[in-house]
């Protein structure tokens, strides 16, 4: 059984530059073999983890379409699926990578996205640990590409609408019935510390088991405009601590 870490929240707030950093961390705690899913299709998690993707899952999902339409032959169409989303898994060091691309309508339930549900659990089992970026909002959860979350991380920036923000993903993730079994919230890119003053009460509303803070970083920042690969950012960088504290934590819960 692998343990989920689904990272969600606003656009822009942080969540890949996050699922980067818990990917690393994961590895660098031995962790391993860790798979990301990179579940934004506007989204660059292989570039932030040093790799670059070729092929995505939507892609093998269009080719088996267009191939059984020219009459698919001997073998199954889920078995081409499995092949050619086997195809498209990333390898790299401590972790494999594997994007989504563009997915199926939101609230399909056809044929198709079924399999590529019922294939993607199948891949997810071979790992211990499993971090999935999503784009903005609760929609692939919603789309129940994964079967359950262990921990659901809603990351928001440090402002009073972040703060609402937050609130209202768990609202919608309760009425989505987005099953999970821990719930951190991250306050991403602290300036000033005003915001501090609403997270008992953010807590409280969420139910959440932890918030971390982590502060705007001028490193992270930097480093992102020179190389998007977060796995050559320093061991010493405050980000990647924090990160490492959390990962401790689950390192611990699950002994
Ligand atoms: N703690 C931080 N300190 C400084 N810069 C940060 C921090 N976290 C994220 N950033 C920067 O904020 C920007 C947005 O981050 P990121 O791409 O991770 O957000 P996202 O939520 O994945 O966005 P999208 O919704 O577009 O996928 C990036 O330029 C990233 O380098
Ligand atoms: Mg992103």
């Amino acid at each position: 059984m692998s343990y989920l870490i689904a990272v969600s929240g606003k656009g822009g707030v942080g969540k890949t530059t996050i699922s980067s950093l818990i990917v690393r961390q994961l590895v660098a705690n031995g962790m391993t073999p860790v798979l990301a899913i990179d579940a934004d299709p506007n989204s660059c998690l292989d570039a932030a983890l040093g790799v670059k993707v070729e092929k995505t899952v939507g892609g093998a999902r269009e080719e088996v379409r267009q191939e059984s339409q020219n009459g698919l032959t001997g073998v199954s169409k889920q078995e081409m699926l499995q092949l050619k989303i086997s195809e498209s898994l990333v390898e790299a060091h401590g972790f494999d990578l594997i994007a989504m691309g563009r997915p199926e309508g939101a609230g399909c339930y056809c044929y198709a996205n079924n399999v590529l549900k019922s294939v993607i659990a199948q891949i997810s089992g071979q790992y211990p640990y499993v971090v999935l970026d999503n784009e903005a909002g609760l929609e692939n959860l919603s789309r129940r590409i994964v079967q359950k979350v262990d921990m659901l991380v809603l990351v928001a920036d440090p402002s009073n609408s972040g703060m609402e923000t937050l609130k209202r993903l768990y609202t919608l993730a309760n009425e989505m019935e987005i099953k999970y079994d821990r719930l951190l919230l991250i306050v991403n890119r602290l300036r000033s510390g005003s915001i501090l003053d609403r997270i008992d009460e953010i807590k409280a509303f969420t139910k959440a088991d932890d918030v971390i803070v982590l502060e705007d970083d001028a490193e992270i920042a930097s480093f992102a405009e020179k190389s998007e690969n977060f796995l050559q950012l320093p061991d010493t960088n405050k980000t990647l601590k924090k990160i490492n504290e959390l990962i401790l934590t689950i390192k611990t819960k699950l002994a």
